[in-house]
């Protein structure tokens, strides 16, 4: 049996059997033109200084939005390359889509990216699909059913001690005006670690934290389609997702700290005193 139908199989809701076996196949799909575009020079145009945008993520986009669409006409859609960023979750169902993570990287030929689709229902995720298809890897989760890598069950990592721990961690594009913030914090927890990665795909570092390769990831002002897969990989992998504070998160806030669930505590406690160690924003930039 096909790797999607056969993840679909196991879930508990028919209706998120056939979400899952939607964005599952839209993410192979996606893969396959990124795998045919990878390595070949890019007509790169930018969002921003440091933020780019290939005719690979617009061609993935393209092809992910056309599947969907032909699925499940009436579900919404928030995609990286052609929605805002919105200023709350949608209430209404939506396909949540990050077309190419890692576009930099891909941009590099530096071969560390992947395509990320969450899907959600009343403002929460229900359902998501990350696929790094260099690797062949299609990672599943459904709210409820479970997580799958290739349609094996993922579970996090069991260590317990942050001196034992691998992280990874990001740099946003507004590196510029954040780095005191962002050095602070890695200052802070680099030390107490086995190791910090910056491989460059946020959904990929929230993947692999899902099925344990590492141990926890934290970030600043990722976008909903970023984090929504991943989110529910990692709840449904036994792992926690919070803010800096272990506090609630949802998609449209600005920071991320995942882990294991057995190194929150640890992580969350660090980061609260550097937080609170930080100057407070300046109102006028
Ligand atoms: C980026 C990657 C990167 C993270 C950035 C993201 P993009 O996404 O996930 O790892 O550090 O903050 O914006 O732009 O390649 O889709
Ligand atoms: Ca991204
Ligand atoms: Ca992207």
């Amino acid at each position: 049996m096909h790797r999607v139908t056969a993840s679909a199989a196991q879930c508990a809701d028919p209706h998120l059997a056939a979400i899952i076996t939607a964005a599952g196949t839209a993410a192979l799909k996606a893969g396959r033109i990124l795998r045919q575009l990878y390595g070949q020079p890019h007509r790169i145009t930018h969002k921003g200084a440091i933020d780019l945008v290939t005719e690979a993520d617009v061609a993935a986009e393209q092809a992910i939005i056309a599947h969907l669409r032909a699925a499940f006409p009436q579900i919404g859609f928030l995609a990286e390359e052609s929605s805002a960023m919105p200023t709350s979750m949608p209430s209404t169902p939506c396909w949540i889509i990050d077309p190419l993570d890692g576009t930099t990287n891909f941009a590099h030929h530096f071969p560390w990216f992947a395509t990320s689709i969450g899907y959600s229902e009343g403002g929460e995720i229900k359902a998501g699909a990350i696929y790094q298809p260099l690797l062949d890897e299609l990672f599943l989760a459904v709210r409820g059913s479970g997580g799958w890598l290739n349609n094996e069950r993922i579970r996090v990592s069991d260590t317990a001690e942050l001196q034992q721990s691998l992280l990874a961690t990001g740099f946003p594009y507004n590196i510029k005006e954040k780095i005191g913030e962002v050095m602070d914090v890695l200052t802070s927890i680099l030390p107490r670690t086995q190791g910090v990665r910056r491989a460059g795909a946020a959904a990929l570092d929230m993947a692999y934290v899902a099925c344990g390769r590492l141990d926890g990831f934290w970030e600043i002002n990722l976008k909903p389609w970023d984090t929504a897969a991943g989110l529910l990989l990692i709840e449904e992998a036994g792992g926690r997702v919070s803010d800096f504070r272990g506090n609630a998160f949802s998609p449209i806030d600005n920071e991320i700290l995942v882990s294991n669930t057995l190194l929150h505590e640890q992580l969350t406690s660090t980061l609260t005193d550097i937080i609170s160690r930080q100057p407070p924003p300046n109102p006028s930039g």
